[in-house]
């Protein structure tokens, strides 16, 4: 390298590495900040607010949809069975946590894991919107309907939009946004995983070139509430077994 390019290539990244320390300091005051959050009622019946975890500076960003009771024990996103899963869909594509940054929705633990109501998500989202501003990423996957709904504005379900990539602008940054199902769903409904993985395996190259080419599998089927959860949270999760609920219940799933 001649030597004006190498300065200039030093400078780079001193600059770089500023901005990383910028991030992470900026997002450590923004979670501290949060902790003591009480714009929704679910500040009353928290163990602690689930902030976000992950590399501040992650060009890949995970967004599920609220803290379940390990992650309100713990204060880490994804830390139970769907967690376990999600690090083994990282590993798939040669990714771990520390690379990427994962949050939710709520950052707080809805009662005996419900669905998160509208006016929580309401509450809520200025939180996930400030922490995209100042992580900005390249890539959100969003996890799962409420994830999906919320980031892309619109009422499509995941069953319908899953591992089609749209471009999206969040508040002045376009971003790529990339609906996968949540992996709790898969959990319980193991023929899920192969979509899953499916659909995981296009993220290093949504990484490498994240304009949206919006061609996706479309895999269309009825949308009604979600049953995961309990299931889960018991430990009743089903993985590598046959769902004992009929396909159309199964599908409540999605
Ligand atoms: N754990 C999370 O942090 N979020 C989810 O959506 C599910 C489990």
């Amino acid at each position: 390298m001649v030597p004006g390019a190498a300065a200039g290539a030093a400078a780079e990244a001193v600059a770089a590495a500023e901005t990383r320390l910028e991030r992470a300091s900026a997002l450590a005051a923004f979670a501290a900040e949060t902790s003591a959050c009480t714009l929704c009622a679910l500040a009353e019946g928290r163990t602690q607010v689930v902030f976000g975890a992950g590399d501040p500076d992650a060009k890949l960003m995970f967004v599920g949809e609220a803290p379940g009771f390990h992650e309100d024990k713990q204060g880490y996103p994804f830390v139970g069975q769907a967690g376990k899963l999600l690090d083994k869909l990282l590993a798939g594509i040669r990714l771990e946590r520390a690379d990427v940054y994962i949050a939710n929705v709520l950052k707080c633990r809805p009662p005996g894991n419900r669905d998160p109501q509208p006016s929580e998500i309401e509450a809520c989202e200025q939180h996930l919107f400030k922490q995209v501003a100042l992580i900005e990423p390249r890539l959100i996957a969003t996890l799962g309907n409420f994830a999906t709904k919320l980031l892309s504005g619109r009422p499509d379900g995941i069953t319908r939009v899953h591992g089609t990539p749209r471009e999206a602008t969040l508040g002045d940054r376009s971003v790529t946004l990339y609906p996968l199902f949540h992996p709790a769903a898969a959990l319980y409904t193991p023929s899920m995983m192969k979509t899953l993985e499916a659909d995981f395996a296009r993220i290093p190259g949504l990484l490498d070139a994240p304009a949206a080419d919006s061609v996706g599998p479309a895999m269309e089927v009825p949308l009604e509430e979600p049953e995961w959860r309990e299931a889960v949270a018991s430990g009743t999760g089903t993985a590598g077994q046959e769902p004992s609920s009929s396909p159309e219940e199964q599908l409540d799933l999605f």
